[in-house]
């Protein structure tokens, strides 16, 4: 394993087309390239691991690259090309705002940007966490960012657009990076693990992809993750085991017992959860989310919004057929009201407890009412 380099680091997208789920933005930005439209400063907004930094630096080499493909790629084998694969290109420059957000950072950086490049025709520094330069270090840069030099190129980003003033947002072209789809991580995922011999499970992946949370970045650490503790492969069971996830297992089972009216049987399968050392509140929450993912398959229309992987997505469907529409809202109902209630109860055990008696009783008040 000497040789091992983090997934993040090894499959960082080096052209427009391998950036996943952000299609717009870098439609966007080939065109301008195409058309020689190309403005002078963006800022890049979005949380973190969603490719921000990636296109700003497929950005950099795509306008620099001498050859570039009819489809607006960067060659890979230009001067400039090699010289940004081999990470000695003077074209691209990163300030890492969180770290360098002082006046004297700034003005190093405007010293740079009046020298034209040396090789190809554009320098794109990249400010990442701009939202934490001081406001002495906004103000000298203002001025730059207002009339930059012909060669320049200025890629702002940041996590936290709510945090930059008026005067950058004006100034900019605002592009918003999505947080990655679910299915799009896990397809990701499944091509990596094919390129690294690893034999993964759909199911797995549907797992890290979901744990992920939008970010594909983290979704490749707990990949690496998990291959460094279960090798060559990756299974959904040693995922749920390593995340310490919760098996989607459960919570059929306690909506089977709903169903059956079985109280005892939820409460002795809540308990189970709790000894394995689960968390009550992210329960309340998981079962909520499955009653939505059974209410979601009811309906041809919404089954797409089912963010599971397939052999999962046959147990959805099965057991949706089990449950009136209207008897999945009203367990969405005491689900959430447990889960706003949960922080301020002095006793949550009782709480969610209390939440599994009424869904066991669902079944029985929606009969009375039909009397
Ligand atoms: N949209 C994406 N497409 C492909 N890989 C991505 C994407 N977003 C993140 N990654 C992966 O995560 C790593 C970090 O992404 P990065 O572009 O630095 O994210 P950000 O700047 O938004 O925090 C990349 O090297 C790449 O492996
Ligand atoms: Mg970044
Ligand atoms: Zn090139």
């Amino acid at each position: 394993m000497s040789d091992f380099v983090v997934s993040a680091r090894k499959y960082r997208p080096q052209t427009f087309d391998t950036v996943v789920g952000q299609k717009s933005i870098t439609a966007t930005l080939k065109n301008a390239i195409k058309n020689d439209h190309l403005a002078q400063a963006f800022l890049f907004c979005g949380s973190r691991g969603v490719g921000k930094t990636s296109t700003a630096r497929i950005l950099a080499k795509t306008i620099n690259c001498f050859n570039r493909t009819e489809n607006i790629e960067a060659c890979g084998e230009c001067d400039s090309c090699q010289s940004f694969d081999t990470g000695n290109s003077l074209n691209v420059y990163e300030l890492d705002a969180a770290s360098n957000n002082s006046v004297e950072d700034i003005r190093n950086l405007i010293d740079q940007v009046r020298i034209a490049p040396q090789l190809g025709t554009h320098k794109v520094y990249i400010i990442d966490e701009v939202h934490m330069l001081s406001t002495s270090a906004f103000n000298a840069f203002l001025k730059t960012l207002e009339e930059p030099p012909k060669h320049a190129i200025f890629i702002l980003a940041t996590t936290e657009k709510h945090k930059i003033i008026p005067t950058i947002l004006s100034r900019c072209q605002i592009f918003d990076f999505n947080r990655i789809k679910v299915k799009d991580i896990a397809d990701h995922l499944a091509h990596i693990a094919k390129s690294e011999g690893v034999n993964a499970e759909p199911e797995a992946l549907h797992i890290i992809a979901q744990k992920a949370d939008g970010a594909l970045r983290d979704s490749l650490s707990i990949f690496d993750q998990i291959v460094t503790f279960s090798g060559d492969s990756v299974t959904y069971q040693n995922v749920i085991d390593n995340l310490n996830i919760l098996d989607y297992d459960y919570f059929f089972r306690i909506v089977e017992y709903a169903q059956k009216e079985d109280i005892p049987g939820a409460l002795l399968l809540f308990n189970d959860i709790v000894e394995r050392g689960f968390d009550q509140h992210n329960f309340i929450v998981g079962l909520a989310n499955h009653y939505r993912n059974l209410l979601v398959c009811k309906d041809v229309r919404t089954a797409a919004l089912l963010e599971v992987g397939e052999s999962i997505q046959e147990k959805y469907v099965a057991q949706s057929k089990e449950l009136a529409a209207n008897l999945i809202v009203r367990a969405l109902g005491v689900l959430s009201r447990a889960d706003v209630e949960y922080k301020a109860s002095k006793n949550q055990r009782l709480l969610v407890e209390m939440a599994l008696m009424q869904l066991c009783s669902l079944v029985q008040e929606q009969e009375k009412k039909k009397d």
